[in-house]
């Protein structure tokens, strides 16, 4: 089969790297896709939201599987249009993509479907958080501690559209789960945990993300699949009961409180870099599984995980979040390689034959190993190696938890 994978980051080329190892594919092919992935398959120069483009190289390249990575395609219909169009297609409708794309559709699904919470707010009262309703990349979450970050929030939202919420702030440790959904089965992925501040020990702005880790310890062996039936499987039979049937990665991220796991919301796709420590350690033929999903018939398949441990550290440019960069020349990427780690672009490009920066993450850095302190210290390594004018990278990416694993 050849499968085209939409999207340009550091989770796409991952997804990219894992459909090319995959037993049902033959041929990897991107749009736009990005230089690292270009070294595993062919790259179409189309934008990620150009459906009518989409379509055509689809049916061009005789793809077998469309895999879309993020979620503004999703959330505008771009699956809608390739289905019309008789595509196989792993990511959801844009109605089902309203899981992410709205928060109060979310809320009411989340209810409708008994899911744990944080509560909604009807006065605005600190400490709270004030989200903004609609996409806004990360920047519309505001953590009110005072009366004055409250203040600021409200006019923040204001400016970013009309809708908003306020829910109870909610105090405990994160966590990424994400599960493979055909509309009805469900079928679960290890967990990661996702670093959403720029800076060390959580400080700054939020950002896409930093760097992630799988597994968690805290979490415990074996307890994803409970999260999954528990959070995961009652959404997507609540998607299914309102026609909005959910085709795709169905992500929760949640907090583990001390009143036990909360939804802090759901995206429609897989997380970015989560994705990038989560893929190296699935065993088993994900195209296959991508494509039962996209045709329905998840059912009867499954992915082992491997007991592999993967951190992996996002390099950003110098000015992320508020900046991006571009032209800078990058070096020492095969070196970071050559010691055994796994570097995914996130924003680059080749200029002149050279390696250059063109975004705001610029590449992923993935480090394997038996336990997460090994997988820790390889990623580091490798990043130390690795270098472009401005480079910055939290140096406390699985610190935390390589103290719990021991
Ligand atoms: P969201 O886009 O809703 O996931 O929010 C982005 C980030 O804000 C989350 O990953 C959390 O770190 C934080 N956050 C969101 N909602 C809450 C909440 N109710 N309590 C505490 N932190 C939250
Ligand atoms: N890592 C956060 C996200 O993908 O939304």
């Amino acid at each position: 089969m050849r499968v085209l994978v939409v999207g340009s980051g550091g989770r796409e080329h991952a997804l990219a790297w894992k459909l090319a190892q995959s037993p049902s594919v033959d041929e990897v092919h991107a749009a736009p896709g990005n230089p690292g992935i270009a070294m595993l398959g062919q790259c179409h120069p189309i934008r990620a939201e150009d459906g009518d483009s989409l379509l055509e190289l689809a049916r061009t390249i005789g793809a077998g599987l469309v895999v879309i990575g993020p979620e503004a395609p999703l959330v505008a219909g771009v699956s809608d249009q390739l289905r019309r169009g008789g595509v196989a297609v792993f990511g959801p409708s844009a109605a089902a993509a309203q899981i992410e794309g709205s928060k109060r559709f979310a809320k009411d699904v989340m209810r409708a479907a008994g899911v744990p919470i944080a509560e909604t707010m009807s006065v605005a009262r600190v400490p709270c958080v004030v989200k903004a309703d609609g996409l806004a990349a990360g920047k519309g979450v505001f953590m009110c501690h005072t009366r004055e970050e409250l203040e600021a929030a409200l006019r923040a939202v204001a400016t970013l559209g009309d809708q908003f919420v306020i829910e109870e702030l909610l105090e405990g440790e994160e966590l990424s789960v994400f599960a493979i959904v055909d509309g009805s089965n469900v079928l679960a992925l290890p967990e990661s945990r996702d670093y959403s501040r720029v800076g060390d020990g959580d400080t700054g702005p939020n950002t896409g993300g930093m760097g992630s880790y799988s597994p968690v310890p805290e979490l415990g062996a074996g307890r994803v699949a409970e999260l999954v039936d528990a959070i995961h499987r009652p959404v997507v039979e609540t998607l299914a009961e309102r026609d909005t049937p959910f085709i795709g990665c169905l992500y929760a991220g949640l907090m583990l409180t001390d009143d036990g796991p909360r939804v802090l919301e759901f995206n429609c796709r897989f997380g970015d870099p989560e994705t990038q420590a989560i893929l190296p350690r699935v065993e088993g033929d994900l195209g296959e599984a991508l494509l039962a999903a996209a045709q329905g018939d998840l059912a009867e398949v499954e992915l082992s995980v491997s007991e592999t441990c993967a951190v992996t550290v996002a390099l950003a440019a110098g000015t992320y979040p508020e900046g991006r960069d571009a032209g800078s020349p990058i070096a020492g990427v095969e070196d970071a390689e050559a010691l055994g780690a796994l570097v995914f672009h996130a924003g680059t490009a080749v200029r002149d034959g050279q390696l250059v920066t063109s975004g705001g993450r610029i590449l992923n850095v993935t480090g394997l190993g038996d336990t997460l302190e090994q997988a820790r210290t390889r990623a580091y390594e490798a990043c130390e190696l690795v270098s472009f004018e401005g480079a910055r990278f939290r140096r406390d990416i699985a610190e935390k938890a390589v103290g719990v694993a021991g």
